[in-house]
């Protein structure tokens, strides 16, 4: 019996545009001759659909995606269009679907060379468990004043127990999976004395239940740096919105390049739809130049294989991905070659 799932593609802006097709190739690939077959439907939701319509998506939008089984994006933003505006449609997706977690590996691929000087394989292999759903990214606050000189602009981050409490947990739970059992949680207590206190109380509440997994806090700015220093003494770490966001660049661009690291926005409890992305944006500085590193992308189809239930699937991508970047003959110039994204594309399809 073949298992049909549905997707919906919001391929969105710049380089979105450009990879997500690779994307789709590599899971049509992987999934070709299987019992599992992959319906994509396309949501053409984008900066140019804002400017025709004053909106990021349709107004039932929302019911429309909560039909699919999985969301698959690209990118949002283009110049011309507020960025608050473009990333308002993947904040909203996020909180709207409960997708609390934002899962990103980050690991230097066999073959690439790190920025980092004299790191290998071996010594770069970390998953952010990002919260996604509240933390500094509540949307919670205003203007008041506009424009004059009393303006005043509050941003409230919101940090509420269950929201940290279930985060944690999400990452001791893999830190318990990982040969490494280590968690590192991401704080900033003495500055921020009352989100960061409750998040590392609950921490201390929550490690209790992992004697297996081997805790250590550290305040954000000492985490950032021991990325680039020490990156070999981090395995899984636990992160609020903000924080993960910023390190999970750090972590992508030491693993060779922003156009690496995938993203899973995960609705644990599967009451809608989880959905997958690439960590980067749409790039407009090499939109339309067929340029842009595939590889986040497709790995970030992988990892929606997974949690549709086919973890074999996703290893099947995520293994041509690897086979084809140790080869190192076919690479875009963000990792120092000269292919372009279709070439990157194509091998890691011929691969599968
Ligand atoms: P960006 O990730 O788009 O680009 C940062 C740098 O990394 C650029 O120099 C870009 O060329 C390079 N880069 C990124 N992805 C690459 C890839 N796959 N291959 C090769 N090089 C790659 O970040 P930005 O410039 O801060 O943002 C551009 C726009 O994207 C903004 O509108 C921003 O709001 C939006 N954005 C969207 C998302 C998303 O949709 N999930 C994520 C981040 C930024
Ligand atoms: C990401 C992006 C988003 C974020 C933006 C587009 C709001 O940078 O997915 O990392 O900050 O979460
Ligand atoms: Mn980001």
């Amino acid at each position: 019996m073949t298992t049909t799932h549905r997707i919906g593609v919001i391929a969105g802006d710049g380089i979105g545009k450009e990879v997500i097709p690779a994307g789709i190739a590599a899971i049509e690939k992987a999934t070709r001759g299987s019992s599992v077959s992959v319906s994509f439907s396309d949501l053409p939701w984008s900066c140019e659909y804002y400017t025709r319509h004053g909106r990021m998506m349709d107004e039932d939008g929302y019911e429309r995606m909560a039909a699919f089984d999985a969301l698959y994006m690209g990118a949002l933003g283009a110049p011309g269009v507020s960025d608050a505006a473009s990333a308002g449609l993947i904040l909203g997706i996020r909180q709207k679907f409960d997708q609390y977690v934002n899962l990103r590996p980050m690991r230097l691929l066999k073959g690439l060379s790190s920025p980092l000087a004299n790191r290998g394989a071996a010594e770069i292999d970390m998953i952010c468990v990002r919260e996604n759903s509240e933390g500094e990214y509540s949307g919670v606050g205003g203007r008041i004043h506009r424009g004059t000189a009393h303006e005043v602009a509050q941003q409230v981050g919101v940090f509420t127990r269950n929201g940290i409490e279930r985060i944690l947990r999400y990452g001791f739970e893999i830190a318990a999976t990982r040969p490494r059992r280590m968690l590192a949680s991401a704080t900033k207590s003495n500055a921020l004395t009352h989100s960061m206190v409750l998040w590392d109380e609950v921490a201390e509440i929550v490690r209790q239940d992992y004697p297996g997994v081997e805790y250590r806090k550290y305040h954000v700015d000492a985490l950032a740096a021991r990325m680039i220093t020490h990156p070999q003494t981090l395995d899984v770490m636990v992160t609020s919105n903000l924080f993960g966001d910023i390190l999970t660049d750090i972590g992508s661009a030491i693993s060779g390049s922003l156009g690496i690291a995938p993203g899973a926005n995960i609705n644990p409890t599967r009451t809608h739809p989880s959905m997958f992305e690439p960590i980067h944006g749409s790039a407009p500085d090499i939109a339309g130049t067929g340029i842009a590193n595939p590889i986040g992308a497709i790995w970030a189809g992988a990892l929606m294989l997974e949690h549709l239930g086919h973890r074999d699937l996703h290893d099947r991508v995520l293994s041509a991905i690897e086979r084809v970047v140790a080869t190192g003959t076919v690479r875009t110039p963000d990792l120092g070659g000269s292919s372009k994204t279709t070439d990157v594309a194509n091998a890691i399809v011929g691969e599968i």
